[in-house]
């Protein structure tokens, strides 16, 4: 049956290029997304280049959306052998100005959802005593920036939770790594306001995704140790 890469947020931008390299490999790929259209029309794309693609509308916030999509991807490929955590939405505000429905947004997003999916395909990775973890952090995970206290705060904390998690399985044969990249070229930047963002490099300067999905899929290629941290900038 080959190998599986469940790779959370794969309609768009690094998700998306992520599961195109590995369909491109010969994995079988699932992704998620909350947007049905653009993940059909992902899966579709994905579909040209392998047909083994599963694709299921999830919110990784959600736990029993998470608990549905992991069932149905495991009853579709039996085993998963690579989780890349990647799901994630960004917003940039002052402290004062950061409403609680933004903190909650990006938080259970770009943290909860982490564990949530972890949670949920960890056991079978265990059994098998096979896996990679991918989480996908950012520079903002390691650097502090101004207006940046949810998103930051999600971001440092997929850094502990990996750390934490690492260590947690390092007598296994399970790995976990996590990717720090600088600012991509996606669509997670569509609805933000310019001018928040008068500190970042010009959008023409921003990396390919396609920059990304190479070193997650180095990782996998790889890595040897038990927790991998690598910059993409
Ligand atoms: N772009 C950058 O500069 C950059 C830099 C460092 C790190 N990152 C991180 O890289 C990851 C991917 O970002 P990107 O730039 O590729 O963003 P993107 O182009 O906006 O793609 C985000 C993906 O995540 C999905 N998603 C968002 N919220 C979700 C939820 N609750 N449940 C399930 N799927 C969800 C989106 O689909 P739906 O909206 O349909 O759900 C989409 O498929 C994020 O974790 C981001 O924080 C990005």
């Amino acid at each position: 049956m080959g190998k599986t890469a469940v790779i959370t947020g794969g309609s768009k931008g690094i998700g998306k290029e992520t599961a195109v390299l590995f369909a491109k490999n010969g994995y079988n790929v699932a992704i998620c997304a909350r947007d049905e259209p653009s993940l059909r029309k992902a899966a579709d794309e994905l579909t040209q280049i392998n047909r083994n693609v599963f694709y299921q509308k999830c919110d990784v916030s959600k736990s029993n959306d998470v608990k549905d999509f992991v069932a149905n991807a495991i009853k579709k490929f039996v085993s998963i052998d690579i989780l890349v955590n990647n799901a994630g939405i960004f917003g940039l505000d002052y402290l004062a100005d950061t409403s609680e429905k933004m903190w909650d947004d990006i938080i259970n997003t770009n943290l909860k959802g982490m564990f949530l999916v972890t949670r949920e395909v960890l056991p079978l990775m265990l059994k098998n005593t096979n896996g990679h973890i991918i989480n996908i952090s950012s520079q903002a995970g390691k650097i502090a920036f101004p207006m940046d206290t949810a998103y930051g705060a999600s971001k440092f904390g997929v850094v502990g939770f990996s750390r934490c998690l690492a260590e947690e399985l390092k007598e296994t044969c399970i790995k976990v790594a996590i990717v720090y990249p600088g600012a991509v070229d996606t669509p997670l930047f569509d609805n933000v306001d310019k001018r928040k963002m008068e500190g970042f490099p010009p959008r023409e300067a921003f990396l390919k995704p396609a920059a990304v999905a190479d070193a997650v899929f180095g990782l996998v290629q790889k890595q040897s140790g038990y927790i991998e941290e690598v910059d993409v900038v």
